[in-house]
């Protein structure tokens, strides 16, 4: 039995490849590192290319992602009171199950739209803040960066969010697009799929590890107490927030460019180099801890030190992270709809045999 799946191959795809040994990340043909500073309706072009009836440009998707996103905003009235007493994620998880599956076509750009819409709108009542019309003109990443702060962000700011959604958008078949494969796979349909996925995402092992980095950083407080923190969370079997990954066994590719975007923003700001001690005794201590298995900085390390610089609250990490996935989970929705079967693996039994009926 391989309970976690490790290397078991389970689909076919077009749309990213994870090379765990290599350190590398492909995205239709590119390497992450070439496409990462594309604006994200790019990428989504890219990644949408030959799953939709009609081809999509760029230029396309952002208008029809304005106009979604209008669409969405006109959905936020009856049940965002809902959310009051559920986590930022779960939040999102409500607002975004009222979307119906046979709402307004074309359902991948409704998704798609809707979750910065409904992030930030969660993110203002959260501070007692109605929420704020999208202004469909813009870009997702500036269009959310201003509902969510109330004026329009500088461009260095929607620039390192695009690479960030840009950096995150898929990455082969981690734990929520399989989620999203398998809703899919029974013709559930693309909204539930997305449901679906991000509640894969919420967990700490996946999407939930970077509001936990900027905690550790916090905890950690300063230079002096790095290793005995790091020392003493490894001592009781603690796991270190943004570090290891279950298909890399050198760094995450995602790690570096969101280190670069995170130092641009940043300059060489205390925080910066703070985090860089921290990464580098972590990523020592971890290997003694481990000597058999390299663990390295993964996406979440750097994405919590962008997220930061933006000033995005941390509990609303996962649904930016969200923002970013959702595109990867409506390509692989529409390309499993194209397979058309069902995924239904089998399970060993290992509970009792049934009792021999007694002979009357
Ligand atoms: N800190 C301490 N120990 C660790 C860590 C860590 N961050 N990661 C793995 N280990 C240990 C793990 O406990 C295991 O020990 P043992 O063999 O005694 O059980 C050993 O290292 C090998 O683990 P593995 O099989 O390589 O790990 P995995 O594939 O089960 O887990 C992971 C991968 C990402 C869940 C894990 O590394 C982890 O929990 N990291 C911290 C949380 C985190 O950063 N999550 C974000 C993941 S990246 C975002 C994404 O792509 O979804």
């Amino acid at each position: 039995m391989n309970h976690g799946l490790d290397d078991v191959v389970v689909a076919e795809t077009a749309l990213s490849h994870v090379d765990g040994a290599a350190g590398r990340l492909i995205v239709r043909g590119h390497e992450l590192e070439a496409i990462a500073d594309r604006r994200f309706e790019a990428l989504l072009a890219l990644l949408w290319d030959g799953l939709t009836p009609r081809p999509w440009t760029e230029q396309a998707i952002r208008m029809a992602l304005g106009v979604a996103r209008l669409v969405a905003f006109g959905r936020l009235a009856p049940a965002i009171a809902a959310t009051d007493r559920l986590s930022s994620v779960e939040a999102l998880r409500l607002l975004l199950a009222t979307l119906a599956d046979v709402d307004t076509a074309p359902h991948h750009i409704l998704a798609v739209a809707a979750v910065p819409v409904f992030a930030a709108a969660i993110a203002r009542r959260r501070d007692g803040h109605a929420p704020i019309m999208p202004d469909a003109r813009l870009g997702q990443a500036a269009d959310f960066l201003r509902m969510l702060h109330g004026e329009n962000a500088p461009a260095e700011h929607v620039r390192a969010l695009e690479t960030y959604l840009v950096t995150v958008a898929d990455h082969g078949l981690n734990a929520s697009t399989f989620t999203a494969r398998v809703i899919a796979s029974t013709r559930a349909g693309l909204l539930s799929s997305v449901v679906g996925a991000l509640c894969a995402l919420k967990g700490p092992l996946h999407g939930g590890a970077p509001g936990p980095v900027l905690d550790m950083l916090d905890a950690i407080g300063d230079f002096d107490n790095i290793r005995p923190w790091l020392e003493g969370a490894l001592a009781h079997e603690e796991r270190l927030m943004g570090f290891g990954h279950r298909v890399y066994r050198v760094r995450d590719p995602r790690a570096d460019v969101l280190k670069a975007t995170a130092s641009a923003l940043r300059g060489g700001s205390n925080r910066i180099r703070f985090a860089e001690a921290v990464e580098a005794e972590a990523i020592a201590l971890l290997a003694q801890h481990r000597p058999g298995r390299r663990l390295d900085t993964n996406v979440e390390f750097y994405t919590a030190l962008v997220l930061e610089a933006l000033a995005i609250p941390r509990d609303n990490f996962t649904n930016v992270f969200a923002m970013g996935r959702v595109a990867g989970w409506t390509a692989h929705v529409l390309e499993q709809e194209r397979i058309d079967r069902l995924i239904r693996p089998q399970s060993r039994y290992v509970g009792p045999a049934p009792r021999r009926p007694v002979a009357a």
